[in-house]
């Protein structure tokens, strides 16, 4: 699904932008060879992932991809994204962008939302978001989540990312748009979703919760939560659906790659990052197809240190995700629920370094409660 949306939000965004620029002089980023006049439209339709994979290969960090004569400039990795992350609206935009968004979200709904109901959209949710707010969902989400999971038997097969898509989207709009939106939700709605991928140091951090706070759960318990935290981070890194983060360019900038070579993206691009791509950028996250949650632990606590831009699965710099905070706060409750109180068995076929965001993780459970 998130494929599909990809291609077609870079089929139609090609359409809204093909603009002739002068580029004379400018040293531009290698272009991926493809058919005159489509461009890499089939390569983007059957995979773009791999797409995206082999030119990062060929090309290395910075290359433009063609499609109906627009160009798509990707930039991947920390040392050629910071003025990605960083640049003012005016040079790098997302408005450009909305109209080939809608025929996805919808002509109302964040970015595809004219700019003053987008501002007043961002401004609702970052009321809600204020880090003082956060300690009050606690008890919400935690109620939500109880209600949630008592409805399930003693035992029995689940499709798990469903199950969470359904239940975060109702503790989202609990906290964030009130119990009357909240139950008036039904099963179609779907959310964000992402999976931890298990190992047993999330089991012992909760028996020596248990131990030391009982079944108790708040704010600062939750903050304890160290290891469930790097799990979710790491799940994000490597399981991240393979969304790309796309700007109009409106100002030609360059860009150094660590190989020492320079290119100018020029006006009349679109630039945009892949999330796939950078989160197993390998000379940034070692041996990248591995998962691995204390690559996350603080610096000077792991091997290689952390660069600004390197982990994106809540963006970075001017549009970073004001969702992040209650995000971790959602999946770390629920993560921490589950684990305490079910045996979670995986039937379906997984492999952690492949994952491509598919829909269905079939996962079978049996209650129980976690021994100290
Ligand atoms: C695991 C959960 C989430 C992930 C992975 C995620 C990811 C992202 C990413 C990558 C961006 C940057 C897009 C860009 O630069 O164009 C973003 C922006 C944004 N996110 Fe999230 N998000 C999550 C949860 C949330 C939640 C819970 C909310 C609010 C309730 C939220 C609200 C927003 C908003 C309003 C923006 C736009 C910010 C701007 O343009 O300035 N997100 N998110």
């Amino acid at each position: 699904m998130v494929i599909l949306m990809t291609v077609l939000f870079l089929i139609l965004a090609t359409f809204f932008f093909r603009k002739n620029n002068s580029r004379k002089n400018l040293n531009l980023p290698p272009v991926v060879k493809s058919w005159p006049l489509v461009g890499a439209l089939y390569m983007l339709a059957k995979d773009p992932v791999n797409l995206i994979r082999k030119n990062y290969q060929k090309h290395g960090s910075v290359f433009t991809v063609k499609v109906f004569g627009q160009s798509i400039t990707l930039l991947i990795g920390p040392e050629v994204s910071k003025h990605f992350y960083t640049a003012p609206d005016s040079e790098l935009s997302q408005d450009e962008l909305r109209q080939s968004t809608i025929p996805m979200f919808g002509p109302n709904v964040f970015i595809g939302a004219p700019t003053e109901l987008r501002q007043q959209q961002t401004q609702f949710l970052l009321k809600g978001l204020r880090p003082q707010l956060l300690r009050c969902y606690v008890d919400q989400i935690v109620a939500e989540v109880q209600d949630y999971f008592s409805k399930w038997l003693d035992c029995g097969t689940v499709n798990l990312v469903h199950e969470l898509e359904h239940l975060i989207t109702l503790t989202s709009s609990r906290c964030l748009l009130g119990r009357d939106v909240r139950n008036n939700l039904n099963e179609e709605v779907t959310a964000l979703v992402e999976d931890i991928a298990g190992g047993l140091r999330p089991i012992k951090e909760q028996k020596t919760l248990l131990a030391r706070h009982g079944l108790k759960i708040d704010f600062d318990i939750l903050k304890e939560m160290d290891v469930l935290y790097r799990c979710i981070k790491e799940a994000l890194r490597i399981g991240i659906t393979p969304v790309i983060i796309p700007r109009y360019c409106h100002k030609n900038f360059t860009v150094s790659t660590k190989e020492g070579n320079e290119y100018t993206i020029p006006k009349g691009h679109i630039v945009a990052t892949s999330l796939v791509a950078a989160h197993r950028v390998d000379h940034v996250f070692k041996d990248p197809g591995r998962y691995d949650p204390d690559r996350h632990l603080p610096a000077g606590q792991k091997d290689m240190p952390s660069q600004p831009f390197s982990f994106i699965a809540f963006g970075g710099g001017r549009h970073t995700c004001p969702g992040e905070a209650f995000s971790y706060l959602q999946l770390k409750i629920i993560w921490s629920y589950l684990i305490r109180n079910f045996d979670l068995d995986l039937v379906s076929a997984f492999s952690v370094g492949e994952w491509d965001g598919t829909d269905e993780l079939l996962v079978h459970y049996k209650r129980r409660h976690l021994s100290i």
